[in-house]
């Protein structure tokens, strides 16, 4: 299996001199395209710092980071921005935007990527998300389960090489949780590979490789091989 991200003595610190925060690292590590990923670990253990350096969102201090083929520490912002639109990006909360329509949210972050996206093919994805019956209400007034099957619909839109998730069911009821941990399975076994930050434990069955972090550093690294 072809190897889609290679981390190699990566670092993350924020600020300079005496106020410099070590956020993250070194750490190094592997994923295999079309595994399902899940990094573990306490609050400030430096997983959605991980994350964002994954996804593009914030660059390293050093090390090496490559992704998809894109060497993410060398990349200018320009650059990272046409990374950024070939992943998918899922957050706690949401992170739709407010007075938008579900279609529109759907459609919107592809048209600022410059890509363009049939209404059809938005529809059509909605639809397969259950999401028929509210294509054409205003954000505000969905449930909890239904934005976040919007958001994941946002980043599939594009036909995102990967999937970044930083607590998808964080902010969920058990019920919506289920939900939405079954679409991302479903997805994985589809193909799609997966890298997420969680706290549900329900998702360590399904992980090829778990990942726990503690004060910025890897302290363990298993991959399960039948799961
Ligand atoms: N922009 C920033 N500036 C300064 N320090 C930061 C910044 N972002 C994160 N940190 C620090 O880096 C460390 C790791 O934070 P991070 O957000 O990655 O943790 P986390 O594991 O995602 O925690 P949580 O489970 O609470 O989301 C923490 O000490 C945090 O305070
Ligand atoms: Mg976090």
């Amino acid at each position: 299996m072809a190897i889609l991200i290679t981390a190699k003595n990566l670092k993350k610190s924020y600020g300079k001199g005496k106020n410099t925060v070590h956020a993250l690292g070194p750490i190094d590590f592997t994923v295999v395209e079309g595994s399902f990923t899940i990094i573990l670990g306490k609050s400030g253990s430096g997983k959605s710092t991980l994350l964002n350096l994954l996804s593009g969102l914030d660059s390293p201090t050093d090390g090496t980071l490559v992704v998809a083929g894109e060497s993410l520490n060398k990349l200018k912002s320009g650059k990272l921005a046409k990374y950024r639109a070939k992943i998918g990006l899922i957050f706690q909360f949401y992170n739709l935007l407010p007075n938008l329509s579900t279609l529109e949210n759907v459609m919107i972050s592809s048209w600022l990527k410059g890509i363009s996206v049939s209404k059809q093919d938005a529809t059509s994805l909605l639809k397969q998300f259950g999401l028929e019956h509210r294509i054409n209400s205003n954000i505000k007034t969905l449930s909890g389960g239904e934005k976040q099957r919007v958001a994941i619909c946002r980043s599939l839109i594009n036909k995102p090489a990967i999937l970044f998730c930083d607590e998808p069911t964080g902010a969920l009821d058990t019920a919506n949780g289920q939900i939405v941990k079954d679409i991302l399975v479903k997805l994985n076994k589809e193909g799609m590979t997966i890298v997420m930050v969680t706290h549900n434990e329900e998702f360590i069955p399904m992980a090829d490789k778990i990942i726990t972090m503690k004060d910025g550093i890897i302290e363990s690294m298993n991959t399960q091989i039948s799961k």
